[in-house]
């Protein structure tokens, strides 16, 4: 057979297309993430933790901080929905007021998955897994804490004053509920004081310094929703010329490092563990999620509990 110089050609330019191949090659999974915000150090971690994930396993992540504003988170997912994003994550900042924005989402068949907090939906069928913390359990562990403790002085009675966390959200209302369930019925325990700090420093010294102001010495246990808040709240009582860890148990949730820090300097008695560090996990279910694969509905992470006996020895270990 005669080669032709125009058969050579032909030959050279399919060698050059297949040479070419990873033009091809599938498209990196898209995902579109809004964040609550960047209100406490756990949030910080979290947010490391999903882009470092994201970026591992060759994930075009696009990422939106909501400012801790739900009107921001709608229109982030609006705006992933218009971008026909592979899949829809997100860490609502408050438990309701999603059903429209996640219909919207379910008519553009872009698949949602909760991350860190939950949703009060109408239909399940809205979102397609969740994968996070138990906030009621974490709420149970701080006030089992606070009542194994109390055995150590069994005619001392506890006033209980309470920063919650964000007005509406999953963690807020539901460590509420656990560390009331544990108390219930149980009169040495009382909840004299309880509003939000919205779980930031700032605001938890903020919302201490009033709870000093009205309640002063009759207060002797400060029951903080994070670690954040619980920080400040111990600024303020040390300003109000109070010893925390002391005159003032200081029982929290998260488990960060400067909850560590504040144990070691004997200012924070407990802090019960929610782990932000579920970004490799949140990536691999969207990954299962996009390839059609069955995912459990709700995926829950294991975590500890840190009295401050424990928190020279854990500290080392720590991650976030
Ligand atoms: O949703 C998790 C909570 O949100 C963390 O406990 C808190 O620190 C954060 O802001």
């Amino acid at each position: 057979m005669r080669l032709t110089r125009r058969k050579i050609m032909g030959a050279a330019m399919a060698a050059s297309i297949v040479a070419s191949a990873p033009a091809f090659a599938a498209k990196p999974l898209t995902i579109g993430f809004s964040q609550v915000g960047a209100e406490s150090e756990w949030r910080t971690a979290n947010t490391a933790s999903i882009k470092d994930a994201a970026r591992k396993a060759g994930v075009n992540l696009k990422f939106a901080d909501a400012q801790q504003r739900q009107e921001n988170q709608v229109k982030a997912i609006r705006s992933f929905i218009a971008q026909r994003v592979d899949v829809i994550a997100f860490s609502p900042v408050v438990e309701s007021g999603w059903d429209t924005v996640l219909r919207e989402a379910k008519a553009a068949k872009i698949p949602v998955i909760l991350s860190d907090r939950a949703v009060k939906v109408s239909d399940p069928s809205l979102y397609v897994t969740f994968i996070g913390s138990d906030f009621v359990e974490e709420g149970r562990r701080a006030a089992r804490w606070l009542v194994e403790h109390a055995k150590k002085n069994p005619n001392r009675s506890y006033n209980i004053v309470e920063l919650q966390g964000t007005v509406g959200s999953a963690p807020a209302l539901d460590r509420k509920a656990g560390f009331a369930e544990v108390i219930a019925g149980n009169p040495k325990f009382k909840i004299i004081r309880s509003q939000t700090g919205d779980f930031t420093r700032a605001k938890g010294k903020e919302v201490m310094e009033a709870f000093l102001k009205s309640e002063g010495k009759n207060i002797n246990v400060l029951y903080a929703h994070n670690d954040d808040m619980a920080i400040g709240a111990i600024q303020a009582i040390e300003e109000a010329g109070l010893k925390p860890g002391k005159d003032i148990l200081v029982v929290s949730i998260d488990g960060v490092r400067g909850a560590f820090e504040a144990m070691l300097q004997g200012k924070l008695n407990v802090t019960v563990e929610c782990n932000p560090l579920i970004g490799p996990q949140l990536i691999q279910l969207a990954q299962q999620v996009k390839a059609g694969k069955p995912v459990p509905k709700r995926v829950t992470v294991n975590e500890g509990v840190f009295p401050a006996e424990v928190a020279a020895k854990e500290f080392p270990n720590r991650k976030y």
